[in-house]
C-alpha cells in the first residue's frame, strides 16, 4: 500500500507540474513523455551503470532533474500503465485480481475503463494535440470486436500509432512462448493423450484384439479434434492475434513487421511533432524496448558488452536521442521546426519549465525473473 501511495503521489506531482504550467503561462508548453518497458534502474548511465552506453538519457538527466525515489504502482504492465495514465491506484480501475491483472489478448474484453481521466484527456480539453506512439496494453474492446471502447483514441489521444498490445516472444516466434507456457504444455499433453486413445481403439478394432463400436471411435476422434481446435486456434496464432500494429482505428500490420517497427515508430513521432509545430502538443512515446524478445536493428547488434539486452538498451538510448532536445533543437535553430510562440521553446534549457520530457520506466525483468517496483524518472 505504501508503495502504491508513493507512486500515486509521484504521478500526481508530475501532473500538478503540468497543470500549473498550463494555467499560469499563457504560451502552452509542449510535452514529450517517454516511457521505457522493463528497463532496470541500474541499466542506464545516469543511474550508475558504467558499461552500457546511454549518453542521450544521461544528457537528459544532466540538464534536467533526476528523481531517485519513484515507485511504480505495480510490477506488471497493465496495472502499472493504468496508474501512470490516470494517477489512480490500479485497483480503482479494476486491476484487482492477484494473478490476472494483466491483459493477455488483444481480443479479450477489458481494459482501462472509458470513464477514467487520463493526462491526455486533461490536456486535450486544454486545446492540446495529443498522440500516443508505441505500446498501449490497456485493452481495446468491451463487447464486440469493433467497439474500441478502451482504445487510446477513447482516452484523450487524438492520434495513435503502435501496438494495442505489447511485444512478446511470440511476435518473433523463435524463443519460448511467453503466454501461459505451462498451460499450453498441459493442453498439448491432453491432446496427445486423446489421440493416443483413438489410435489404441483403432488398432484394437482393426486387429480384432477387442471389440469396440465405430460410433465410439468417431465420437472420441471428434472430441479430440474439437479440443485441439479450441486451444490451438488461440495459442497457435498468437502472432496474428496479438502482434499487430494499428494507426488510429485501422490495423496496418498483422502480424507486424518487426524489422521496421523501430524506424516506423520514430518516423511517426517526428512527423507528429512536425505536423503540430504550430499548436501545443503532448506526445507520449511508449517504447516497445526493452521488453523481450529484444528486437534490435542490425546497427546495434553486438555493440554492447551485455549481449542482446545491452544492445537493445543502447538502441533505445539512440532513439531517445532522436526524439529529445539534441535532435529537435538543431531543427529548431535551422528553422525547420518553428514553434508557435517564441516563449514556448521546445525543450528549452535556460528558462522556466516551458517543456518537460519525462523519461520513466517500468521495472520488471522477465529474463532475470527479477521484479522491482522502483522506477526512474527524469524531468527535463
Ligand atoms: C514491490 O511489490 C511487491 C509486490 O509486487 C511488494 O510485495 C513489495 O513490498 C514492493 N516493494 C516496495 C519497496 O514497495
Ligand atoms: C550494467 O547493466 C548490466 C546489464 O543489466 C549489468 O549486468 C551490470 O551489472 C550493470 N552495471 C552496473 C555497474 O550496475
Ligand atoms: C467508472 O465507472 C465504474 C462503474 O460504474 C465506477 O465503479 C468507477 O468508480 C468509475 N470511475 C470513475 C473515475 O468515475
Amino acid at each position: 500500500r505504501l508503495s502504491s501511495l508513493l507512486s500515486c503521489l509521484h504521478i500526481w506531482l508530475i501532473l500538478c507540474l503540468f497543470l500549473r504550467t498550463c494555467v499560469s503561462s499563457p504560451p502552452k508548453p509542449n510535452f514529450l513523455l517517454i516511457l521505457a518497458d522493463d528497463l532496470g534502474i541500474g541499466d542506464v548511465g545516469c543511474y550508475g551503470n558504467d558499461t552500457i552506453r546511454t549518453p542521450h538519457i544521461d544528457g537528459l538527466a544532466k540538464e534536467g532533474v533526476r528523481l531517485t525515489q519513484h515507485i511504480a504502482a505495480a510490477a506488471v504492465c497493465t496495472p502499472s500503465r493504468s496508474a501512470f495514465l490516470t494517477g489512480r491506484y490500479p485497483i480503482r480501475s479494476g486491476w484487482s485480481s492477484y494473478k490476472r491483472r494483466i491483459l493477455f489478448w488483444n481480443g479479450c474484453s477489458g481494459g482501462l475503463p472509458p470513464n477514467e481521466t487520463t493526462f491526455a484527456r486533461v490536456l486535450h480539453q486544454q486545446g492540446y494535440s495529443t498522440a500516443l506512439v508505441g505500446k498501449w496494453h490497456l485493452g481495446v474492446n468491451c463487447k464486440s470486436h469493433r467497439d474500441h471502447c478502451h482504445h487510446p483514441l477513447n482516452h484523450g489521444f487524438e492520434y495513435f500509432y503502435g501496438m494495442p498490445f505489447t511485444i512478446l516472444n511470440e511476435c518473433q516466434g523463435t524463443d519460448d512462448p511467453e503466454l501461459a507456457k505451462s498451460l499450453q504444455d498441459t493442453y498439448w499433453l491432453y491432446t496427445q493423450i486423446i489421440f493416443l486413445a483413438v489410435f489404441t481403439l483403432l488398432f484394437g478394432k482393426l486387429t480384432c484384439l477387442f471389440s469396440v463400436k465405430w460410433k465410439i471411435i468417431v465420437c472420441v476422434t471428434i472430441f479430440g479434434l474439437l479440443y485441439f481446435l479450441s486451444w490451438f486456434s488461440s495459442y497457435g496464432f498468437t502472432k496474428y492475434w496479438n502482434c499487430i500494429v494499428m494507426r488510429n482505428h485501422e490495423i496496418t500490420e498483422q502480424p507486424m513487421n518487426l524489422e521496421k517497427t523501430t524506424s516506423n515508430m520514430l518516423k511517426e513521432a517526428v512527423s507528429f511533432i512536425e505536423r503540430n509545430k504550430h499548436r501545443p502538443f503532448l506526445l507520449f512515446f511508449s517504447f516497445l524496448h526493452v521488453h523481450t524478445p529484444l528486437i534490435t536493428t542490425k546497427e546495434f547488434l553486438g555493440r554492447s558488452r551485455h549481449g542482446l539486452y545491452g544492445d537493445n538498451v543502447e538502441e533505445m538510448d539512440w532513439m531517445v536521442g532522436n526524439l529529445s532536445p539534441s535532435f529537435l533543437l538543431p531543427l529548431f535553430r535551422y528553422g525547420k521546426i518553428t514553434i508557435r510562440s517564441p516563449q514556448s521553446h521546445l525543450f528549452s534549457r535556460q528558462n522556466s519549465p516551458s517543456s518537460q520530457p519525462v523519461l520513466t520506466a517500468e521495472m520488471f525483468h522477465p529474463s532475470s525473473g527479477h521484479s522491482q517496483n522502483r522506477s526512474m524518472s527524469l524531468l527535463y
